[in-house]
């Protein structure tokens, strides 16, 4: 997809690559001073200790030919890109009109290199356009990215990091809100190749588990593995989403989806990982051999502790399955934004209701609507479904809030997936917090989360609807009461609702606008929130990693045992993402930049 390295570029890269002096020593960080403070950094082009380009040269013979500089796909749609390597010729009017037809589509974005879905984290500095004399540059992605297709492609990316003083960006399907699978400078690892799915009918491995079982390459995706799983006539908790990875960031941080409130986050049902550590050492972690890392890899947070190659999981047998939908709508003529706000203080007014029986629901608060699509009820009958819901509906006759609803049953859950969950759209530009309000908060407060809700569609005066919830009801505590074996939030298992907050950000914000947003996500959304729901806590993968207290936030009482599983696999910072166990004294300077620590 990506043009070919042209020879404009090759020479460009020789220049600025013999000019460099000779290397520094290996383990010596760049100390740089920023706000009168010093750090020792990672290494980044134009620093002295930047790999010499014949090192770059066998580190692409080291894996067969799968070392790429990184220019991102939008490129074709300006006539140069301007990398920190050099710059380039890279205007393909073809090319440039594939780009703009797919992307929206999360299909396509995550087959790509390094591209990540939400852009706000990219620093949006090179974008598809008519116009193609508008600047193009690299942003906050990485300058090269290894396209893995064999564990030892990975073991030799990590291992030239570490000893280069790299920063390293491990990217699987690019779906992170926080930016997580990108990073200023780094060396990309790509893992999204790694796509074998394989079914084991009983487990026989490590645990007393000894039920049927899937092991899954690093790669594979929510809907691959789900229709896979169907042919088998099994079922395997995943994302709601149907492109998002499961052995990637979506296990690392704990993962929910429509199987949750029966079966458990994800991470509660892996049985084993295949692993590559800081050191470049090949392990499996399961529950007999390396306890301490099998337990810290499921939901202790992603790019952490190693990078995982493997992870096998729990598979459940397909069950016939229900799903409803409900609409409140105020662009339909006779519905007011008033009776909108109504029926989702009615709806959810039932949250606790709907996940002690077993379901679970996706929804979303946007200006003048409620969406809820769908309610998912496994194993039971439309009948049985509808009775659950109808308490609802009742309600919101009586209360006279116009309303759409319908539901239908399914052979398989997989049928019922497949008809009720859809593609979400790639390319938003925004800021995304959010917090999960537990079984206590929903008895106790309902109208409070509510007006929450209110406060995140129209957070200030001037940004009157414009924000979005997007609502999960479930419940890990319903099927899997003991969080004991895996590292998620102990919270989780006395969960309702886990929301996510979206706080759009023009594409075009100044630091100062974009400083200013962030402060108005932790400081009034995000904290409209908190406030509404004070027994809950939040999701590492889907909430702000700038709020207050996020260690006892994302991880509650379990925190202290991971940075210590942290100090041990990876004293030294190979891995790095944001607000993850050990990562106090580690910050990103000089505008997004920089990745360094303080000293
Ligand atoms: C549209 C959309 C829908 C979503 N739906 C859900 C949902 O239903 N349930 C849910 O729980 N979450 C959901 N998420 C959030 C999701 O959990 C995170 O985006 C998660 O980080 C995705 O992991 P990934 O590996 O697919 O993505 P990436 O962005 O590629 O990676 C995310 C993080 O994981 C790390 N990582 C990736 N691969 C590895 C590896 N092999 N070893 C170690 N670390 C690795 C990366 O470095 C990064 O820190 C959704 C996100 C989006 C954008
Ligand atoms: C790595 O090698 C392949 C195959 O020879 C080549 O196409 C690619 O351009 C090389 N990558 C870099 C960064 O030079
Ligand atoms: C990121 O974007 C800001 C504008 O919001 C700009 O000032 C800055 O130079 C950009 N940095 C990089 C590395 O692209
Ligand atoms: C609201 O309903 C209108 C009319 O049916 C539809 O066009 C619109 O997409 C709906 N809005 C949302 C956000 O669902
Ligand atoms: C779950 O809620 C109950 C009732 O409020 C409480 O007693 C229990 O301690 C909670 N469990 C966790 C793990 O928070």
């Amino acid at each position: 997809m990506v043009p070919p390295l042209s020879t404009a570029l090759k020479l460009a890269l020789s220049a600025v690559l013999l000019a460099a002096t000779p290397i520094a020593a290996q383990d010596s960080p760049v100390t740089r001073v920023w706000e009168g403070k010093e750090y020792a950094c990672k290494c980044y082009p134009g620093d002295e200790c930047w790999p010499q380009q014949n090192a770059w040269g066998s580190l692409n013979d080291t894996v067969d030919g799968n070392l790429h500089v990184h220019i991102p796909p939008e490129a074709a749609c300006h006539n140069t890109f301007e990398g920190p390597l050099g710059t380039v010729e890279t205007y393909d009017a073809q090319e440039c009109q594939h780009v703009m037809q797919n992307y929206a589509d999360e299909e396509w974005s995550t087959g790509q290199q390094a591209l990540l879905l939400w852009k706000y984290f990219t620093n949006h500095t090179c974008t598809p356009t008519n116009n193609p004399n508008e600047p193009c540059t690299l942003g906050y992605y990485g300058v090269y990215v290894i396209e893995a297709q064999t564990t030892d492609h990975i073991k030799a990316s990590i291992d030239f990091a570490r000893e280069n003083n790299l920063r390293l960006v491990i990217r699987n399907t690019g779906h992170d809100f926080i930016g997580r699978s990108t990073g200023w400078g780094a060396l990309i690892i790509n893992t999204f190749g790694f796509k074998d799915v394989q079914f084991i009918d009983a487990w026989t491995g490590a645990g007393d588990y000894d039920g049927g079982a899937v092991r899954v390459g690093a790669g594979i995706q929510g809907r691959d593995l789900l229709r896979q799983a169907f042919a088998h006539n099994v079922a395997v908790v995943t994302g709601e989403c149907p492109t998002v990875g499961i052995a990637g960031g979506l296990v690392g941080g704990g993962g929910h989806g429509p199987l949750t409130t029966l079966h458990g986050m994800v991470a509660d049902n892996a049985l084993e990982f295949d692993a590559i550590t800081a050191e470049g050492e090949f392990v499996t972690a399961n529950a007999d051999e390396n306890a301490d890392l099998f337990y810290a890899l499921k939901g202790g947070g992603p790019s952490t502790y190693a990078v995982v190659t493997s992870a096998t999981f729990r598979t459940y047998p397909e069950e016939m399955a229900s799903g409803g939908e409900l609409y409140i709508n105020a662009t339909v003529p006779g519905t007011t934004e008033d009776q909108v706000w109504e029926g989702v203080r009615i709806f959810h007014s039932y949250a606790n209701h709907l996940v002690d029986h077993g379901l679970y629901v996706y929804y979303e608060v946007a200006p003048f609507t409620l969406r809820i699509r769908p309610y998912v009820a496994i194993g039971k009958t439309r009948e049985e479904l509808d009775a659950i819901v109808a308490p609802i509906l009742a309600d919101l006759t009586a209360a006279g809030v116009p309303f759409t609803a319908t539901s239908k049953q399914f052979a398989s859950f997989f049928e019922l997936y497949m008809d009720l969950f859809e593609d979400e759209g790639a390319g938003a530009f925004a800021l995304t917090g959010g917090w999960a309000f537990t079984h206590d908060d929903v008895a106790a407060r309902n109208d409070d989360i509510v007006d929450a809700f209110k406060l995140v569609v129209s957070p200030r005066e001037d940004l009157a609807y414009t924000g979005v919830v997007i609502g999960h009801l479930f419940n890990p505590g319903y099927g899997w009461p003991s969080a004991a074996d895996s590292a998620t939030h102990p919270k989780w298992r006395n969960s309702t609702d886990f929301v996510i907050s979206i706080v759009p950000v023009p594409v075009d914000a100044s630091l100062e606008k974009k400083a200013e947003l962030q402060d108005l996500l932790t400081n009034t959304v995000d904290a409209a929130l908190r406030e509404a729901g004070p027994e809950g806590f939040t999701y590492i993968n889907e909430a702000d990693p700038y709020q207050p207290n996020w260690q006892e936030a994302f991880w509650g009482d379990v925190y202290e045992r991971l940075v210590c599983i942290r100090r041990k696999w990876d004293p030294n910072g190979v891995f790095y993402s944001i607000a993850t166990p050990g990562t106090e004294d580690w910050e990103v300077i000089e505008y997004g930049t920089r990745l360094c620590k303080a000293v």
